[in-house]
């Protein structure tokens, strides 16, 4: 890792952490102009297992363990973050529609708790972020859509509509790749742009 990182061409500049929660950021922070993300995305990436040893590394860990905190601070998008310690979801409309397929037919409880508690934290986000944004300010989205027991989950579609509800305007929602689920099915990928009105 360190040999990649010096043969990396590294931009000038500085860079801040504000939060270590997308959830919740400094009330005095902003006015933000550009947000550029990539959310994680619906479809069981275990982030925190999958970085554990570059998070050991950075010690931003001292052992397994402090894996459940950093799980606490992160928006559920995992089967395995699926835990009492997560927050109760608030119920979206739309996104009731196919979390009740999944409570009738996902293989595991887990996967309709986890779509809930998903779109739940990804509109905190999204609300959190709008409140720090200059008018006119504008974000740019990366995600994909998912498949779970033949329930198709139209994820950009879904946060396009949380996000609308909480003060955005879609600009632009560009196709940026093509996927396939386990199943075979098609998925995408998408470039959401939004701006703050
Ligand atoms: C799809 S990945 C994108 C990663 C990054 N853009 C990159 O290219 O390496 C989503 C990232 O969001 C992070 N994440 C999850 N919950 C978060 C939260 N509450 N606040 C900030 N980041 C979070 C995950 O740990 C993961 O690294």
């Amino acid at each position: 890792m360190i040999s990649d990182l010096n043969s990396t061409p590294v931009a000038e500049g500085s860079a801040t952490n504000v939060s270590t929660d997308a959830r919740t950021l400094p009330e005095d922070f902003g006015p933000i102009e550009l947000v550029v993300t990539s959310p994680p995305y619906l479809n069981g990436t275990n982030y925190c297992r999958n970085t554990k040893l570059e998070l050991l590394l950075l010690s931003l860990i001292q052992n397994e363990d402090g894996l459940m905190d950093i799980r606490s601070r992160s928006v559920t998008a995992g089967i395995n973050n699926v835990s009492k310690r997560i927050r109760e979801p608030t119920l979206i409309p739309a996104v009731e529609e196919v979390a009740l397929k999944l409570d009738e037919c996902a293989y595991d409880v887990r996967i309709p708790k986890m779509v809930r508690a998903y779109f739940s934290d990804m509109q905190i986000v999204m609300g959190t972020t709008r409140s720090a944004m200059k008018p006119g300010g504008r974000m740019v989205l990366d995600i994909g859509d998912s498949r779970f027991a033949g329930v198709h989950i139209d994820v950009p579609t879904l946060l396009s509509r949380i996000a609308e509800d909480g003060g955005w305007e879609i600009e632009d929602v560009e196709v940026i790749r093509n996927r396939v689920s386990k199943d075979g099915n098609p998925l995408c990928q998408k470039l959401l742009r939004l701006c703050s009105r």
